[in-house]
């Protein structure tokens, strides 16, 4: 019986409780987890902001170890080691052979039901049955999830570093290095340097972007991201974030701008940062009803501003997850650095409130 993090309703805390977990079915594995990051959006979930049925195991951040495999299951071996991806992709849908694996029709399914891919779920607790977390479920000792949800990667590479990979690096990375189309030498603004802008800005770095603006409002935050490759840091509180980004890029803005914290306020700002002719990337996630105002005609048209929503990185994972655990063995993408404290699965409700401070880029739940 693993023991897993359960959220039973919005506004309450997570409860720790031994749970049932049933054998994978066809097509799915068993995965003894190793680490399982703590993310912004297992907080959301608990405060109502992210839609997800309840009551479910959260946590969607993860790496571990393949324990069992169901029937027919070819991709994967008992003892392999494996990120979990979020949105399971299965290569072969619309959306997946057009390379917007993101958008997998049978991955966003699960999703949305909270289950599997048959929509049923293989977690419960006393006989109730209990829902996974974007078909994953990683704040559990061991959880079950579709074969293609799972990516095999090296032995060697530290599970507490591999684990973010499936989330944060994956969303941040992914956004400068697929969504967006960066040019060496480029100048980049990103605001909001928290777990996911932090790749973002290794994303740019790693794209050839000469000009890497970080933007926050909490001088912390903003010494971390020179760390992970910012040349120039906007602490917000100090007056227009947009007039100091400007000021910065000749007066012009930004080539490439994104918002990774979830504002509509922010959102604006980072449109507001992009040049005439540059993009705009939204990362962060805002609540449902936000809406965004832009001017047509003297920004969008005669301005050739664009706007992109990047979701997961706009990652194939199958792609990209072994292409991110290569840079991190070779030494050209920063993961330990992320991992602020590893923590217990029962101080997981601590990692919740830790978010707000300036210290904490990651806590990681490390089940060793
Ligand atoms: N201006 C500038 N920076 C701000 C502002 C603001 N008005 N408000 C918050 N911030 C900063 C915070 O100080 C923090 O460093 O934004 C950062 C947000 O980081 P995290 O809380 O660590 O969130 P993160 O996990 O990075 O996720 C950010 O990306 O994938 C999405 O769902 C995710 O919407 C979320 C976003
Ligand atoms: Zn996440
Ligand atoms: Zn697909």
């Amino acid at each position: 019986m693993p023991k897993a993090a359960v959220c039973k309703e919005i506004g309450s805390k997570l409860e720790i409780a031994d749970v049932d977990l049933a054998p994978p079915q066809a097509g799915e594995v068993r995965v003894r987890l190793g680490a399982s990051g703590v993310c912004h959006s297992d907080l959301s979930v608990t405060t109502g902001q992210l839609l997800q049925p309840l009551p479910a195991v959260l946590g969607h951040e993860g790496a571990g170890t393949v324990v069992e495999v169901g029937e027919g299951v070819t991709n994967l071996a008992e003892g392999d080691h494996v990120v979990i991806s979020w949105v399971p992709q299965c290569g072969t849908c619309y959306f997946c052979a057009r390379d917007q694996g993101e958008l997998c029709e049978v991955g966003s399914m699960a999703i949305m039901t909270g289950g599997l891919l048959d929509t049923t779920s293989r977690f419960s607790l006393g006989g109730q049955s209990l829902f996974h977390m974007a078909a994953s479920g990683t704040f559990s000792e061991e959880t079950v999830v579709p074969a293609m949800g799972a990516v095999k990667i090296s032995d060697d590479i530290p599970l507490t570093s591999a684990a973010l990979i499936g989330c944060g690096v994956l969303t941040g990375v992914g956004a400068a290095l697929n969504t967006a189309s960066i040019r060496p030498g480029d100048s980049v603004a990103v605001v909001g340097a928290g777990g996911v802008g932090l790749n973002v800005i290794q994303g740019a770095k790693l794209a050839g972007a000469e000009r890497i603006i970080a933007v926050d409002m909490v001088e912390g935050k903003l010494e971390r991201a020179r760390d992970f490759g910012a040349t120039d840091a906007v602490n917000a509180s100090d007056g227009n974030a947009v007039a100091q980004v400007q000021e910065l890029t000749s007066g012009r803005g930004a080539d490439v701008a994104f918002e990774v914290i979830g504002l509509e306020s922010t959102v604006m700002q980072t449109f507001e940062m992009a040049r005439r002719g540059g993009q705009a990337v939204i990362v962060g996630v805002p609540k449902m009803e936000s809406r965004f105002d832009v001017d047509v005609a003297l920004s969008l048209v005669m301005g050739e501003k664009q706007v992109r929503g990047s979701w997961y990185g706009s990652s194939n994972v199958h792609r990209d997850i072994p292409m991110l655990a290569g840079l991190y063995q070779e030494g050209k993408l920063k993961l330990d650095e992320l991992v602020s404290r590893t923590i217990t699965l029962d101080q997981v409700n601590d990692a919740f409130e830790a978010m707000g401070s300036g210290e904490v880029a990651r806590s990681v739940i490390d089940y060793s």
